[in-house]
């Protein structure tokens, strides 16, 4: 780990932290809220005005496919769960929120993602690329954020905190689960299982390696002609423990991947910039 990383990696395992035991940290300063509608999880995540993780929650949904709400009144339903959860643990009224989008979506779909914040009582702060929260909570402006997460993998390149170029295609955790499944002959659940569980390790990794080799080979090409030299893995996909060696031996650049990855893009939604001096 870069030595640069160590405090951001602090946060990130903090974050991941509150949000599996619903503990809450004192806070100093204006509390800002931040969610993020993703294909397998919806997290919201508090921080206090310096940044640091105050509280979090999370569900399982299926809200969002494609980088497209599907199920408005699931989204609307869980995000206003979420936001009176950690309302009710902190003893503090949200009233605004900033959401992620992932990057290059539609204008129309950026405003379904805002709408949802507004029907779950939240007016909108900020609309972040996922990849930029991702380097918010990294601490980083510069470099290649690789998120795979449950339908997509994608691919940014970031310079001084905004999105050069951003590409995102179908290969996630959900091909990793057909493939599990054709595998061992099981169903979809039981392999989402499966993959999941740190004791069936050994028979997982070989069989989802190829997706790995899959998800890498898009990011290669998608950093043809960068002159990248760090490169950040994030999302829960990239949990196994060969998932930044698979990563670096095919993009031939250090892979830096945190611990807590599925938690990175989710705390870094309400962060204020560097240098950004609101609230
Ligand atoms: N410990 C783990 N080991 C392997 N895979 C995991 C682990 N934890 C979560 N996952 C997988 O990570 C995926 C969810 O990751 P994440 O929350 O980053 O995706 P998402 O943001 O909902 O999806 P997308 O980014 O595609 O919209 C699921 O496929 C899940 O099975
Ligand atoms: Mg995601």
């Amino acid at each position: 780990m870069a030595p640069a990383l160590m405090a951001p990696e602090a946060a990130i395992r903090r974050f991941a932290e509150l949000v599996r035991t619903g503990e809450v940290e004192e806070p100093r300063g204006e509390l800002r809220l931040g969610i993020d509608l993703g294909t397998a999880n919806i997290v919201v995540s508090v921080v206090d005005g310096g940044n640091r993780p105050v509280a979090g929650a999370w569900l399982h949904s299926t809200v969002v496919r494609d980088g497209v709400v599907v199920d408005w009144a699931g989204a609307t339903t869980a995000v206003r769960r979420l936001k009176e959860d950690v309302e009710r643990r902190l003893g503090h009224r949200f009233t605004r929120a900033s959401v992620s989008i992932p990057p290059g979506i539609s204008e129309g779909d950026i405003k379904v993602f805002r709408n949802v914040a507004t029907a779950a009582g939240l007016e909108t702060d900020e609309v972040v690329d996922e990849p930029v929260a991702a380097a918010r909570a990294l601490g980083i402006t510069d470099g290649c954020v690789i998120d795979v997460g449950h339908g997509t993998t994608g691919v940014s390149i970031l310079a001084g905190g905004r999105v050069l170029k951003s590409i995102d295609e179908a290969t996630g955790g959900h091909h990793m689960n057909l493939v599990l499944a054709g595998a061992y002959k099981i169903d979809y659940e039981t392999a989402e299982i499966m993959k999941k569980d740190p004791a069936r390790r050994d028979d997982v990794v070989g069989v989802i390696r190829p997706t790995l080799e899959k998800m890498a080979s898009i990011a290669h090409a998608a950093l043809v002609g960068y002159d990248v030299p760090m490169v950040y893995l994030v999302g829960g996909s990239s949990s196994f423990p060969n998932a930044p060696d698979v990563f670096a031996a095919r993009l031939g650049r250090p892979v830096v991947r945190p611990i807590e990855p599925l938690f990175v893009t989710p705390l870094g939604i309400p962060m204020k910039e560097l240098g950004d001096d609101r609230g």
